[in-house]
């Protein structure tokens, strides 16, 4: 059985788009719950400026509050040097670097150019230096952007190229507004493993065009065997105009297992962790397999069938 490694990304990806404070205490009992489903990395919250991302001003108190989990990983959303002190003290295992690879994305996301993204973030991974703690950059917009088009794939392996010189360990090929399309998820990934095939590479899809599925299944046949995902399906950019949610986890775990993948997941127990949600941010998530059951949940058989079923076997 092929094993694939699943990161949840709701707590952050997730949260930071709600629109009602989730209280600490809240955050710190769901992300528990997240810590005993298997997951090989949890994205807990973000260490950005609070005014940027009011949801997520609990950034420490979240961190101080959770319990690892041995075999997970802890990783947070860095923007900057500021961030990453921040992180370090709450002892990360990884640090998610952010830029764009989309000039104005970059610019509307973290008001730089991204020059100057790439100078901070080259701060940040010296900050972070080469301890314990593991560097991610999560590359925005790869696969097109809402205001500038298309990307060049060129653009994209000459952004992972520069990181991979600073050392970083892994890279995230991230949809963020759900442009990507399969033949070109499959087309980039290879590209990407074959150019850089030391780096660890995450794929990671927003469904706002319904495509998130889809596009995990061409990443598959190009060997991609890392994803991010988000319980229910929260998540989205509030930097970016029209964004929707990430791939849902219980949707895309359920497709995976059917499939023969060993994603190291109980679905159970991540789908009954995405059952809290609703009751956490005060609406329906767009999780199908919430709403649905999995696929061999079976109904019981009505009434009226049995009797129809009894009235033909009388008449023969
Ligand atoms: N943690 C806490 N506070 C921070 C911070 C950090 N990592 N980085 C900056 N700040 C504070 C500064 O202290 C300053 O506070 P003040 O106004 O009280 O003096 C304020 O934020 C502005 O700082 P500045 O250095 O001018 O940064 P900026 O306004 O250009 O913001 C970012 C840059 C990147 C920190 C900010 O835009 C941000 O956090 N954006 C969020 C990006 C994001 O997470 N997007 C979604 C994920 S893709
Ligand atoms: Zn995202």
């Amino acid at each position: 059985m092929k094993r694939l490694y699943l990161q949840e990304v709701a707590t952050r990806d997730g949260f930071q788009n709600e629109k009602t404070f989730i209280d600490t205490e809240q955050k710190i009992a769901l992300i528990d719950k997240l810590s005993q489903c298997g997951y090989a990395k949890i994205e807990v919250t973000s260490f950005t400026s609070p005014k940027a991302i009011p949801a997520l001003r609990d950034a420490e108190a979240v961190m101080a509050g959770i319990q690892r989990q041995k075999g997970v990983e802890y990783t947070v959303l860095v923007p900057n040097v500021r961030g990453a002190e921040r992180a370090l003290g709450c002892g990360i295992d990884e640090a998610n670097l952010v830029m764009s690879v989309s000039e104005p994305h970059n610019r509307s996301n973290l008001r730089m150019t991204r020059e100057q993204s790439f100078a901070q973030l080259r701060d940040v991974v010296g900050v972070i230096g080469r301890g314990p703690v593991a560097v991610n950059v999560s590359l925005s917009t790869v696969f097109g952007c809402p205001m500038q088009g298309d990307v060049a794939a060129d653009d994209v392996l000459g952004w992972v190229g520069r990181f991979a010189e600073l050392g970083v360990r892994g890279v995230t090929l991230c949809d963020t507004t759900g442009m990507a399309y399969p033949t070109q998820v499959e087309a980039l990934s290879r590209q990407v493993r074959e150019r850089f095939p030391e780096l660890q590479l995450t794929l990671h899809f927003h469904n706002t065009r319904g495509m998130a599925l889809a596009n995990t299944l061409a990443a598959l046949q190009a060997g991609i065997d890392r994803f991010d995902a988000s319980l229910g399906g929260l998540g989205g950019c509030p930097y970016a105009p029209g964004a929707s949610g990430n791939v849902c986890m219980e949707d895309l775990v359920h497709m995976l297992d059917l499939m023969g993948y060993d994603t190291g997941l109980q679905l159970d127990r991540v789908l009954a962790a995405s059952a809290r949600l609703p009751g956490l941010i005060g609406h329906a998530t767009p999780s199908q397999i919430l709403k649905a059951g999995k696929r061999l949940d079976l109904h019981p058989i009505p009434e009226h069938v049995h009797t129809l079923t009894q009235q033909v076997a009388h008449h023969d």
